[in-house]
């Protein structure tokens, strides 16, 4: 399956108007929800035909990944008339692509798709690379389609209105692009703090392009050490601490958890490299190796820190919720028999999955996170 995407780092929209031009839509709908509406309509407005029709979805967030508003939207499609030959725009974050992403991805067994993402996380992770997907009760992303949309539109002028806390959370996943390719374009932000937005608006397009060429070579994560499956790094951790929070009530995002995860995933692959090198004697290579992973873990501590209160603060996490945590690992979907496997760095830019780390490691790897070494 290809699903290899153009994508476009443009601020007038240019593409997006040429597409228009070119296949002259027989209808075309923009989706977007109530905030997008009103904050980034206007800078795209230009290029959307006077006759297009515009759907405002009824919730905004998460909440818009539900079967009701995929329904809502198979019913409005119905209405003016969509077909084969039309063209559905998605405005906004990643609740609202993964949710149009996938009503157009199965609507007559697929309508062209073209994706405006409008948060950093969208622009760099979830309008990249054809997933799409709803929620399904309390399980995430457990409907969705492999759908590549016929082009997405980067534009960092979105990024203004998003608060600190988004823009902090889509920087762990523009981070990871980073820690797992090296891109020299990135490097720019390597060591960003906040709050300007300003300098990430000028690399997303490359943080897109890292994710976009991770896709390419392997589309439907097939590849065992590599391939898609290293956009999961930091995931391993992130996703437990996420489901911890989401058990406890609090108020962690996706983003927060990510980086958390990510200085678990840096000290166990720096712990991976010191015993490397202590096995075959080229423990200085394997020490400096080591030295520069903690040295970005501790960039993440600073950059994006983590709130949940199982972490914030503590010296020690307790046993129980380090048990907690693993379990809900051992019970991940991309855990195999149980085993809890890693994304680990060789070194800063390069990563392998697959790996398997005990209960031990991961102790250790939690302790030195929160001493901050
Ligand atoms: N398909 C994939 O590969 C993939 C990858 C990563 C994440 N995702 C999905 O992305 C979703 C999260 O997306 P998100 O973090 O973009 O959040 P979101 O889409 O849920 O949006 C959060 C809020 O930001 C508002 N918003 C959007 N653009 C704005 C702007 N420019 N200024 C001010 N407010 C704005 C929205 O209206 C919404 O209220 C999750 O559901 C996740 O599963 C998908
Ligand atoms: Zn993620």
């Amino acid at each position: 399956m290809n699903l290899d995407h153009p994508i476009h780092i443009e601020t007038e929209f240019e593409a997006l108007e040429q597409y228009i031009a070119k296949k002259k839509p027989s209808q075309i709908v923009v989706v977007m929800d109530e905030t997008a509406e009103k904050l980034c309509l206007p800078l795209i407005g230009h290029v959307i035909p006077e006759d297009a029709h515009p759907f405002v979805l009824g919730s905004e967030g998460e909440d818009v990944k539900r079967i009701e508003h995929a329904h809502a939207l198979w019913s409005g499609f119905e209405d003016v008339g969509v077909d084969r030959s039309s063209l559905v725009i998605a405005l906004g974050g990643g609740s609202v692509t993964d949710l149009v992403g996938f009503a157009a991805g199965t609507y007559m067994r697929g309508v062209a798709c073209w994706l405006v993402p409008t948060t950093l996380l969208a622009m760099v992770d979830a309008a990249i690379g054809g997933k799409t997907g709803i929620n399904l009760g309390g399980a995430k992303n457990r409907v969705g389609s492999f759908s590549a949309p016929v082009g997405v539109s980067i534009c960092g002028d979105f990024m203004p209105t998003l608060s600190a806390r988004a823009i902090r959370s889509g920087y762990a996943e523009h981070q990871k692009h980073y820690l797992i390719s090296k891109a020299a374009e990135l490097e720019k932000t390597a060591r960003w703090v906040g709050p300007d937005a300003g300098l990430l608006a000028e690399t997303v397009g490359a943080s897109a392009e890292v994710k976009m060429s991770i896709v390419r070579e392997d589309p439907l994560e097939q590849k065992a050490r590599g391939g898609r499956a290293v956009l999961n790094f930091g995931h391993t951790a992130g996703h437990a601490l996420e489901s911890w929070a989401m058990g406890a009530g609090e108020d962690l995002t996706h983003g927060e958890a990510v980086a958390w995860g990510m200085r678990v995933a840096l000290e166990l692959s720096a712990i991976v490299a010191e015993r490397a090198g202590d096995a075959d004697g080229s423990w200085a290579t394997q020490d400096k190796i080591a030295g520069a992973l903690r040295e970005e873990a501790a960039h993440l501590a600073v950059a994006i820190p983590c709130p949940a209160s199982l972490v914030d603060g503590a010296e020690a996490v307790s046993d129980a919720d380090l048990t907690s945590l693993w379990t809900t690992m051992e019970r991940d979907k991309k855990s195999r028999g149980g085993r809890v496997r890693w994304v680990l760095l060789e070194q800063v830019g390069v990563a392998t999955a697959g790996h398997e780390v005990g209960f031990k490691e991961f102790r250790k790897a939690v302790e030195a996170v929160q001493l901050g070494r």
